[in-house]
């Protein structure tokens, strides 16, 4: 009878699993604060796209490591970068899988920002070229949506234009377009080795205080043309995510960022709470906000459990 009058109902295909990509051949490095993930190279990495897309799973998210770091983040937007060339091979090997890019540069530059340095700060607009460029990159490689993760302002549009000038009129933009300055990100940044060297990120990340702001901020990306809105973290911002749901008729994702998986693998493994229904209810509770796509940590996981 719960079953039946059910409000909200989880699939797989609900779920983008985050993966972090890396030089190399049969590496699969765990991550320390995020147990169960991987920086994996790109024969391991077509292993867990085989997986993914055997448990139906929405997609995957792409992270690069690149071997080197520089000023210019020159990884982001080479042609034989990382992550254009995993995901090469991912449509060689698993074309049905749904593969989503994310396009920013603080994985590539040796200063761990999201942009170009100018006078010790971010420069907004010089940032823009070098994403566009990624995102075309991304897209030549045969990537099915890119997703800019930056904050930048303007860069929803520049994205749209280079794509559509370089023949990439189909390919969808997934905006992080409420992107908060969150500490819940830690995790992550081991992962992908992308702290600030100086500074934070407040500069061009949210205030956690705000929520009309970020309906702003959304409706700048939406009517730079993206196709798809993100709104991130997730558990801590469902009312953003409700608010982003209410106002604008677009899909909208939500992301359940490094720090909400890891607190929950933390207290499972000290025995505080129940690591599969704690995973369940804040996905739950994510989908009731109004979130037609969660990227989690928990994709696997979840679809196991929705299939057992
Ligand atoms: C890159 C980016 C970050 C995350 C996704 N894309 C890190 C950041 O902004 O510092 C965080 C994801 C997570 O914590 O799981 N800008």
């Amino acid at each position: 009878m719960r079953r039946l009058v059910r409000e909200t109902v989880l699939e797989p295909s609900d779920f983008v699993l985050p993966l972090f990509v890396c030089p190399g051949e049969g590496v699969r490095r765990e991550i320390g604060a995020m147990p169960g993930n991987y920086q994996l190279s790109i024969d391991e990495l077509v292993k867990e796209c085989q997986e993914a897309q055997s448990l139906a799973l929405g997609g995957v998210i792409l992270f690069g490591i690149p071997e080197s770091k520089d000023e210019t983040a020159s990884g982001a937007y080479d042609e034989h970068g990382i992550v254009q060339e995993a995901v090469r091979a991912l449509k060689r090997e698993v074309p049905e899988l749904l593969v989503i890019t994310d396009v920013c540069n603080c994985e590539y530059t040796s200063h761990g920002h999201c942009g170009k340095i100018v006078d010790g700060d971010v420069d907004n607009d010089a940032t823009l070229e070098w994403l566009a460029s990624g995102a075309v990159s991304h897209a030549k490689a045969g990537a099915d949506i890119v997703a800019p993760s930056d904050m930048m302002d303007g860069r929803v549009a520049a994205i749209r234009g280079a794509l559509d000038e370089a023949g990439f009129s189909n390919t969808p933009i997934l905006s992080y377009a409420a992107k908060y300055a969150s500490v819940f990100y830690g995790p992550f940044r081991e992962a992908a080795e992308s702290a600030p060297q100086f500074g934070d990120r407040r500069s061009y990340q949210m205030d956690p205080a705000n929520v009309r702001e970020a309906i702003r901020e959304i409706s700048l990306d939406v009517h730079e043309g993206a196709d798809i809105i993100m709104v991130k973290p997730a558990m801590p911002y469902l009312d953003v995510i409700r608010a982003a749901c209410e106002r604008f008729q677009l899909p909208v994702a939500a992301y359940q960022v490094s720090g909400e998986f890891s607190m929950i693998v933390a207290a499972a493994q000290n025995g505080w709470l129940d690591r599969e229904r704690a995973m369940m209810e804040s996905l739950t509770s994510i989908r009731r906000a109004g979130a037609e796509i969660i990227l989690t940590y928990f994709a696997k996981d979840a679809a196991r459990f929705l299939g057992a």
